[in-house]
């Protein structure tokens, strides 16, 4: 059946109006509206309480009129699910621990983790999508971290853009670490399986952090666990948007996984990135966040000069080429929205 939403059409690469706008981390602390909701409630409790996940949710759509809703969650829970503890630090970013990922443990770590995700863990995320999906119209977009991304988070601890004792695990015990690739591999399809069944229209998966690897690594240890992924949601039907930091030097592999579509970060163009890309897979990106700290005039222009290179392509989704930084001022999301919003 042909989708009724824009962004949707987009993903199936039939659309042929104006390009639908969503952003990577639309709801956010740019807001006043979402940082009034903080004021009173931390984050974990804006995610785990499924009708405060659903106002978040909302919160892009009724001042923004984006073109899509995403749950409002976060990719690190299904590491807590899977047994450890996570807080959100004010200063530092989200905080995990668990007994068994402590470096010298990291051999038997395979062996220590729980062989099925407790899905049961994550049921409010399930309910925060039914709740959210019951009062919208527009499409809902769930969500996960990529394997390789949640085992990095769940080996370092921290966001530690280096990712030192990864590398070591993943070159001195390559089978174990492959191992427990796969191990979060079945984890992420339950989960978002789930989302499915609770339902989410489009997926969204993050490799955040799997553009630190050459092209041959990543398409030794994340390549094959993201193309079980993409086949996954293709037999549930539901188009899912591939997003990896350090698009320039994945491409060719991004699309060996044979998603519905690919989310670009600014280390390409994304005229160039099109001929790359197989008729019928969709691209989305790709704004520089830079550009929000820019005079108004200036990103007017440069969203309207990339909506341009796109001009025609039926499956173009504008977005930002990473999420919106908690310190972009609102007045240029809006701005950036609403001149993808006239094209
Ligand atoms: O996009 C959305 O609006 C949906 C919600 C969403 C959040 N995080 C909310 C959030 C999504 C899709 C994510 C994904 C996520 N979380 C990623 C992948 C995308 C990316 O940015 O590369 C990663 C790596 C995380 C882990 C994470 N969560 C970090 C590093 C941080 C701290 C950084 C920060 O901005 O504070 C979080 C916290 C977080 N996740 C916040 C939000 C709105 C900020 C929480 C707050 O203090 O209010």
């Amino acid at each position: 059946m042909e989708p009724t939403s824009i962004f949707l059409k987009a993903l199936a690469c039939s659309n042929k109006g104006r390009p639908p706008i969503w952003l990577m981390r639309q709801a956010g602390r740019y807001m006043p509206s979402y940082r009034a909701l903080r004021s009173r409630f931390s984050f974990i409790d804006l995610c785990k309480t499924p009708e405060l996940s659903a106002k978040v949710a909302l919160l892009p759509l009724e001042e923004l009129d984006v073109d899509a809703a995403i749950l409002f969650s976060d990719i690190l829970f299904v590491v807590e699910a899977a047994g450890a503890d996570l807080h959100f630090d004010e200063q530092q970013g989200p905080l995990l621990s668990y007994e068994h990922a402590r470096e010298e443990a990291l051999p038997c770590l395979l062996q220590r983790l729980p062989q099925k995700l407790p899905l049961e863990r994550l049921f409010f995320a399930k309910e925060a999508i039914a709740l959210t999906k019951s009062r919208i119209e527009k499409p809902l977009i769930g969500f996960s971290g990529a394997p390789f991304t949640l085992l990095s988070y769940l080996i370092e601890g921290k966001t530690k853009k280096e990712l030192p004792k990864t590398r070591r695990f993943m070159m001195r015990h390559p089978e174990v670490f492959k191992g427990l690739i796969d191990l979060f591999t079945s984890y992420v399809i339950d989960y978002l399986n789930m989302q499915v069944e609770a339902g989410v229209e489009a997926i969204q998966v993050f490799d955040s952090w799997a553009g630190i690897l050459s092209p041959e690594l990543f398409a030794e240890f994340c390549q094959p666990s993201l193309a079980r992924i993409c086949c996954a949601m293709r037999q549930a039907k539901v188009p899912l948007i591939l997003f990896c930091r350090g698009t320039g030097s994945h491409l060719p592999a991004l699309v060996r996984c044979q998603p519905a579509a690919i989310s670009c970060d600014w280390t390409v163009e994304l005229a160039s990135a099109l001929e790359l890309l197989p008729k019928g897979v969709a691209l989305q990106g790709n704004l520089d966040p830079t550009w929000l700290y820019a005079p108004l005039d200036r990103l007017r222009s440069k969203a309207a000069s990339m909506c341009e290179q796109m001009k025609g392509c039926c499956g173009y989704i504008a977005n930002l080429g990473h999420g919106v930084p908690p310190d972009a001022p609102y007045e240029a999301i809006a701005a950036f929205v609403d001149v993808v919003k006239s094209i």
